[in-house]
């Protein structure tokens, strides 16, 4: 009789008597990126406090790197029950016809970590959760990874070094109308092909936090880069719901502790796994990183921010007002 069947049998408070452990019950979590990257990591921490806080009556496999699903594969694997966890970047609901998720897209609404916080920490950020339950989706968590840079193989200072360029984007149309807005070709590309698609020249630059940069080599393709932290990109953890709430009491106690120790421990480490990243960019030697003077950081504002009066109609203005009460953003001022 091994360990873990007796603990298996405690935890269960079936018996104080061993049980005879069934298999454990297998969960996939698909996601598109490294796992040495904020969501990669918060994963496999999951992964992890989920068979601790299950005795092992749970095994959550993770599968990284777009092995198992590439980005709209994994919304409707979710949906039909192939796979339990995934987390889309906030940026990719739309599809699933929930354009509110991409308030988090508007360039610059989030001044710092702290400022969108208080959104995905908030009684907001539960109710935008909430928005899911129609589509059969239940919402667990907000994830973070971090502010983005623009990247090309041309130097960037002013938002004009953009017109002209191919630049991929994520599926969001707030993400489209902002590129429009610099005068570039904005192009949907699936995460798992963003290398081949700057490497082919097929897009010219891109936009992303510095994990996601460094961790899928596109420092290799792209010769700049301008810490402009214009915009947010994190991820909503997700699941189906009808599984979900199918589950063993017990179990989903366990999982939701997991979910929410997985969490904090995310948030944590995001910040610096992105400062990590910014410097092994800088230690490999291929894209020149460029600070944006002030004049700079306003010209670039001054050209973004017109985006989010532009895009009220299809995301909700009511919202993006709630959004500016919670942190105090002040879509006026320039500085
Ligand atoms: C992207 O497509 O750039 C990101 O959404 C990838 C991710 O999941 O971080």
């Amino acid at each position: 009789m091994c360990l873990r069947t007796w603990i298996l049998g405690l935890v269960l408070g079936c018996s104080a008597l061993p049980v005879i452990a069934a298999e454990p019950m297998v969960l996939k979590f698909s996601h598109v990126v490294a796992p040495n990257t904020p969501k990669g990591l918060g994963a496999e921490k999951f992964a992890e406090l989920a068979a601790q806080y299950t005795a092992g009556a749970v095994r959550v496999e993770v599968y990284p790197n777009s092995s198992l699903y590439k980005d709209k594969e994994e919304m409707e694997a979710l949906q039909l029950g192939a796979v339990e966890f995934i987390a889309p970047s906030l940026a990719k609901f739309g599809p699933l016809g929930v354009r509110a998720f991409e308030v988090f897209d508007l360039p610059y609404i989030f001044d710092s970590a702290e400022a969108l916080h208080k959104v995905t920490r908030g009684p907001l950020g539960q109710e935008m959760l909430a928005l899911l339950e129609p589509r059969g989706i239940k919402g667990l968590a907000f994830w973070d990874n971090g502010f983005k840079s623009f990247s090309a193989n041309r130097p960037i200072r002013r938002p004009e070094d953009l017109r002209g360029l191919s630049m991929r984007i994520q599926s969001s149309k707030v993400l489209d109308a902002q590129m429009r807005a610099l005068g570039a070709s904005p192009r949907v590309t699936a995460f798992s092909e963003v290398y081949q698609a700057l490497a082919a020249h097929v897009v010219d630059g891109t936009e992303n936090p510095h994990s996601n940069f460094y961790t899928q080599r596109m420092n290799e393709v792209q010769s700049h880069m301008t810490l402009t932290n214009h915009g947010y990109l994190g991820y909503a953890v997700i699941t189906n719901a009808k599984f979900w709430n199918g589950l063993p009491g017990s179990i989903r106690a366990a999982l939701e502790r997991a979910m929410r120790d997985a969490t904090e421990y995310t948030n944590t480490i995001a910040r610096a796994e992105n400062e990590k990243a910014l410097e092994a960019v800088r230690s490999a030697g291929t894209t020149e990183i460029h600070e944006p003077t002030e004049e700079e950081r306003i010209a670039f504002k001054r050209a973004l921010l017109p985006v989010h009066k532009a895009m009220a109609g299809w995301i909700g203005e009511g919202l993006i007002e709630d959004i500016y009460d919670e942190t105090g953003f002040d879509p006026d001022a320039l500085e």
